[in-house]
């Protein structure tokens, strides 16, 4: 049987006993051995396109976009408002608060915290500079507490062993959509009185114990640009059951006026407390409502091929879905991440497996690059400004010191062998889609000598 035919018989053999409910372990016994498409072969996509990413019914959502903008109320007003109830609703959460995106969220977060200079804030490494700009504006010190390389996600027991008596915070990042251990985090907050911000601007609707993230710590935030699983283009939102909080974050977010229990004269122009104006408009809220139909429809069939994906590829030497901690119940698959072991392929580096899977029609790259947060010339820029030099000792401020002090070598282990599946339609194929990417690992383990030769 030809290789084509024999995907074909399998995808429709899958597809015939998926419905009876049972999915059969075929790729295990898989033996691909056509030319790698890097190698002159043909891709295992060959003129397929994914999923696009985002997406936009336009016959259904045109009319409510003209609708907003005929009315010309863009700013703030009622679409913002049900975005933000609907986003609270389906999370779980008393409250959210909408922002004019992610980084945003979190700075507001931070900044509506009691955290002060010379406070200490535990954060998760893997992630980029939006995740702790916040922390930053208010002096305080970020101090980093390695991942587990199985789940990409800050491990609660190297937490622990951060904890000083200048702790006041835990920012834990649900990287690539996969969830922190939110109980071990909450748990460790409890006893020493942390303030927690979840980055969950990768994780929309992954869950715990049915649990959505974004409501463990004190606020969840979530971004909703355009390669996010809710694409808005811009966006955000802060999700917190604490009203005074609340109150707080929504006077920050519209220049410092009265709102709620943040008491003041309303319509004035009078800021109550220093602030930003970071509003949602209208027409982003309307762009979010239109999302919010499709997502959780979407969430389920991540899912479904995430879990289809992590059964199959586990079977491949060399490359190892990353875990879901026990007790996590639903990932967001934002990203679909692996780490990769070129001990166990024959030595064959991980760009050249990438090479050889972008060029089967599957788009794969490293992740982050190997620049770690705390080395950063934003954490130098920090130590040399006057804040810091005021409320930190110069032994602190050796940034050769601090470097050191904070290294956390699963990190750089993982920037060193993390794959990321990371193109927004991919997780929302089809059952033949992610055989494709099955197929094409196996095509490549298949090949491992001659692809290494050359
Ligand atoms: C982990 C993480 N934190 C923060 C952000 C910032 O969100 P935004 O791009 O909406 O500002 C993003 C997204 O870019 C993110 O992936």
């Amino acid at each position: 049987m030809n290789r084509r035919r024999f995907i074909n018989t399998v995808t429709a053999a899958t597809a015939g006993v998926a419905m009876s409910g049972f999915i059969p372990m075929y790729a295990n016994s898989r033996k691909t051995t056509d030319a790698l498409a890097l190698l002159g072969g043909t891709p295992v996509r060959k003129n397929k396109a994914w999923q696009k990413w985002p997406q936009w019914d336009a016959a259904k959502f045109n009319p409510k976009m003209n609708e907003v903008m005929e009315n010309l109320v863009w700013s703030r007003s009622k679409n913002v408002s049900e975005f933000e109830k609907k986003w609270a609703e389906i999370n779980g959460s008393k409250h959210c608060l909408s922002t004019v995106n992610g980084t945003n969220a979190l700075s507001a977060a931070w900044m509506q915290s009691d955290l002060h200079p010379g406070d200490e804030v535990i954060c998760s490494p893997y992630t980029f500079s939006a995740s702790i700009f916040g922390i930053l504006y208010k002096g305080a010190m970020p101090v980093w507490a390695d991942i587990d390389p199985a789940t990409f996600q800050i491990d609660p027991q190297k937490i622990k062993e951060k904890i000083t008596s200048r702790t006041k915070g835990i920012l834990p990042v649900h990287i690539c959509g996969y969830p922190s251990d939110m109980p071990a985090i909450m748990k460790i907050a409890k006893e020493h009185r942390l303030f927690v911000v979840e980055d969950a601007c990768q994780a929309h609707l992954a869950e715990i114990d049915g649990q959505r993230v974004g409501t463990f710590g004190n606020a969840g935030c979530f971004s909703f640009q355009t390669s996010k699983n809710l694409a808005i283009g811009e966006g955000g939102g802060i999700l917190t059951n604490d009203t005074e909080y609340y109150d707080r974050l929504y006077s920050y977010h519209n220049f410092g006026y009265a709102s709620g229990s943040v008491s003041g004269q309303i319509s004035s122009i009078t800021a109550l407390i220093l602030a930003n104006k970071i509003r949602m408009a209208e027409y982003q809220a309307v762009i979010g409502l239109c999302q919010l139909e499709k997502l959780e429809e979407q969430h389920k069939l991540r899912n479904e091929n995430g879990a289809y994906l992590n059964e199959k590829l586990a079977a491949y030497p060399g490359i190892t879905p990353v875990k879901l901690h026990k007790g996590a119940t639903a990932a967001s698959y934002y990203i679909y991440a692996m780490v990769y072991n070129q001990d166990k392929l024959d030595g064959l580096s991980r760009d050249k497996f990438i090479e050889a899977l972008t060029a089967e029609g599957i788009p794969m790259s490293t992740g982050y690059p190997n620049d770690p947060l705390y080395g950063q010339p934003m954490m130098r820029e920090m130590f040399n400004s006057d804040i810091y030099k005021k409320f930190y000792t110069a032994d602190e401020l050796d940034f050769e010191k601090y470097k050191q002090k904070n290294h956390c070598p699963s990190l750089i282990k993982t920037y060193n062998s993390a794959l990321w599946i990371w193109k927004g339609g991919v997780m929302l194929g089809s059952k033949s889609d992610m055989n494709d990417i099955v197929n094409a690992v196996d095509k490549i383990h298949n090949n491992v000598k001659k692809l290494k030769s050359t």
